[in-house]
């Protein structure tokens, strides 16, 4: 059995709160963010408002686990990093459940790799016990108008060298679903997909959800996104439909597929 890091018993009349500024699809974030300075004056404690999601009464459980926190906060290098706390607690919490599975961790989608490596550090850094598969184009960005900041020629040796100290994390990098030709695993616990692209994240189903373990997670970061998103839920839908399997969609906008 391999231990998860421990999580201390919280004061029980003490609630975290959450806050960014960072948020997506707003016509006049001034007034936006105006008014939701004002609401959440007005709610009860334990509220999280950022990355689209303003809730309360909530326990904001992200940031009552110390080794998630430490994780996350070492790994963000940009305000997208930080404002999407609880969508990258939805991703820790997912390999606590598959690191004991038998199967590799893989994500489709790495960028600069930051989600990959708040996962590991959660779960024990160099000493992570699981081969961690990554796979990109790094150097540019073949979905059109999503290049991220410092994809270009560099970028995916500057990513290999922020994994120097983790031989189990094997970056692979070239256009999926082709890559998976340079090496994929045939078992696989925990499978994060993040391509913001339909076509290719089913692609990428036609060839690793076979290889997902009884009981391993998928992870669809963008399913339950709408506006330019919403083409891969209406493509996932039908893809889990025919083989009888439904997404949960989850608040933070991702979706979440338990294998059988
Ligand atoms: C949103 S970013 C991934 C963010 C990352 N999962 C994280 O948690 O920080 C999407 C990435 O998918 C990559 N990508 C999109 N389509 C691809 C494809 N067909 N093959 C390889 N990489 C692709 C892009 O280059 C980009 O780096």
């Amino acid at each position: 059995m391999i231990p998860l890091p421990p999580l201390p018993q919280p004061p029980a009349d003490e609630l975290k709160i959450f806050q960014t500024t960072v948020s997506w699809g707003i016509t006049d974030p001034e007034r936006f963010h105006a008014l939701l300075d004002e609401a959440r004056q007005l709610v009860a404690p334990g509220y999280y408002l950022g990355d689209n999601l303003f809730t309360w009464c909530r326990n904001v459980s992200p940031l009552e686990d110390p080794h998630f926190v430490t994780a996350w906060q070492n790994n963000a290098i940009n305000d997208s990093d930080e404002a999407i706390l609880w969508r990258r607690y939805i991703l820790a919490c997912a390999a606590a459940h598959a690191i004991h599975l038998e199967g590799d961790f893989v994500e489709c989608g790495v960028y600069a790799g930051t989600g990959v490596k708040t996962v590991i550090d959660y779960l024990g850094g160099p000493q992570f016990p699981k081969t961690f598969w990554g796979y990109d184009t790094f150097d540019y960005n073949p979905v059109e108008g999503h290049a991220f900041p410092g994809q270009a020629p560099g970028f995916f040796h500057a990513i290999c060298e922020r994994f120097q100290a983790y031989p189990q994390v094997r970056l692979i990098q070239g256009l999926l679903p082709d890559s998976f030709q340079q090496g994929a695993p045939q078992r696989i616990a925990y499978l994060h997909i993040d391509l913001n692209h339909a076509e290719a994240e089913i692609a990428v189903l036609n060839v690793l959800f076979d290889r997902v373990v009884p009981g391993g997670m998928i992870i669809l970061d963008d399913y339950e996104w709408s506006g330019v998103y919403r083409a891969q839920k209406l493509a996932e839908d039908q893809w889990f439909q025919s083989r009888n399997y439904r997404v949960m969609p989850l608040p933070t906008g991702q979706g979440l597929v338990f294998k059988r």
